[in-house]
């Protein structure tokens, strides 16, 4: 395949914005280029000094005037939870029992889950999000679904068959035997295997016995390269459940420290009720907590704490938690995440919601020297977003008058239509039409 010569207006983060002004904290070339071989970047930069220094076999595509950033991240979310978005009425353990619950078990049959992994990671790529962390069902049929999908769009995937072994249906419930065993397998099947990752999911503290923790334990202490997801501290009912089935443990946080599941590794989902003591303990430990907005508002669940992280020096990182989380687009999940810290009279830049979609993102998972922004030897996942692509959004960018107020308008305003063009290592995958490609085939072979 030629070489590829990207041109639009290029944006890429090199650390953590501090404030609207922080303009060392990003590269921006208004007429900018990336040159992409191999799957990878090779170049970025003016788009004339690449053009200039270019070979003859590269193809030039033109975005401008759109902007053109490295792929988004999404740190958590449920791959069988794709058709239970937008389940009525109920806060997180009666919307477990009644919609999820149900939902999970279509995943036992491998045609449905296929079905369902190709069209969520099509989903993404709609998005603009091109890696995610997601946990699958409890069965390993799942696990196959979702990285065999990732692996057709070659896309860079991290995720995990969740472990649970009480309060769950019966169809639902692995045993710490089964646990361990069908992890076992599934590590050595997909992890590292093309860009997959894998991520040890014990589902939280309620749905896992201590034998299972134990488990958990094991299967950390084995494979040290291998993520771990959970939730934590979400709902009060919740914690309160959670506790009592720990009754030795100090609070919440304690529970996933007593069996060493607390790591750099370690992804938290929501984190909103925690002590400074849990946060503490959690920085002390570098694991990452897990702002889902859309999903904390959806569950009436609270509103996480920014600042107090940022203060204890905890890392977090930002996700839509689907299907509690309303959204696939991570410019809507950013923009409901502004709102949740702006109710709390906290600040949340355009620049930082960038940096965190993108950065921020790969930061949190260790992933920096591979995604995350757009630098010489990065993988060559890349979003192209439009920032006129409704017309009120246009009417608005008349007046719009810095790169931040664009930002801000894209992450108000924006959904899935302004995702122009998405590329995976190097291969668009999203048509004019809007429709992902691998989508339409996939419909195609199903007829
Ligand atoms: N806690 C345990 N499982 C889940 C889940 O599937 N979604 C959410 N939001 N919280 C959880
Ligand atoms: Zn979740």
């Amino acid at each position: 395949m030629n070489d590829l010569l990207i041109r639009g207006r290029v944006l890429t983060f090199v650390r953590e914005p501090q404030g609207m002004e922080d303009s060392e904290s990003y590269r921006f070339y208004e007429d900018g280029a990336v040159l992409v071989g191999g799957g990878k970047i090779t170049a970025v930069g003016p788009y004339g000094d690449l053009a200039a220094a270019a070979g003859e076999r590269v193809q030039l595509i033109d975005h401008r005037p759109h902007l053109v950033l490295s792929g988004l991240i999404d740190t958590h979310l449920h791959f069988p939870q794709t058709q239970a978005i937008a389940s009525y009425g109920a806060q997180l353990l009666e919307w477990l029992n009644t919609y999820v619950f149900v939902e999970e078990q279509k995943f036992r049959e491998g045609k449905h889950a296929a079905f369902i992994a190709g069209r969520f990671m099509d989903e993404l790529l709609s998005n603009g999000t091109t890696t995610a962390v997601a946990y699958c069902s409890v069965h390993p049929e799942s696990v196959d679904a979702f990285f065999t999908a990732a692996e057709e769009r070659n896309m860079l995937m991290i995720g995990g068959k969740v472990m649970m072994d009480r309060n769950a249906p019966e169809a639902l419930r692995d045993t710490p035997q089964t646990g361990y065993d069908e992890t076992k397998r599934l590590i050595g099947k997909w992890h590292g295997r093309g860009r997959a990752h894998y991520a040890i999911s014990p589902r939280f503290a309620i749905t896992s016995t201590p034998e299972q923790m134990e488990i958990a334990r094991a299967l950390v202490a084995e494979h040290p390269a291998c993520y771990v997801q959970t939730h934590l501290s979400e709902n009060r009912d919740e914690i309160a459940f959670a506790t009592s089935l720990y009754p030795e443990a100090r609070d919440y946080t304690d529970i996933y420290a007593r069996y060493d599941l607390l790591g750099r590794k370690t992804l938290l989902g929501h984190c909103i009720y925690l002590s400074d003591r849990e946060i503490s303990v959690l920085a002390e430990a570098g694991a990452v907590g897990v702002f889902c907005p859309t999903s904390n508002l959806f569950l009436g669940s609270g509103l996480f704490d920014r600042d107090r992280f940022d203060r204890l020096g905890g890392r977090y990182a930002v996700a839509t938690d689907v299907g509690a989380g309303t959204s696939f687009s991570m410019l809507e999940t950013m923009d409901e995440a502004y709102k949740i810290l702006h109710l709390q009279g906290q600040r949340l830049s355009p620049l930082n919601s960038f940096y965190r979609m993108t950065l921020g993102n790969a930061q949190a998972l260790g992933l920096e020297h591979r995604i995350g922004s757009l630098h010489v030897g990065a993988d060559a996942d890349i979003v192209v977003l439009d920032s006129r692509a409704k017309s009120a959004m246009e009417l608005r960018m008349q007046v719009a008058s810095s790169l931040a107020e664009e930002l801000f308008v894209l992450q108000t305003m924006g959904d899935d239509r302004c995702v122009a063009e998405v590329y995976v290592a190097g291969k668009p995958m999203k048509r004019a039409t809007g429709r992902v490609v691998a989508a339409r085939e996939r419909e195609l072979e199903l007829i």
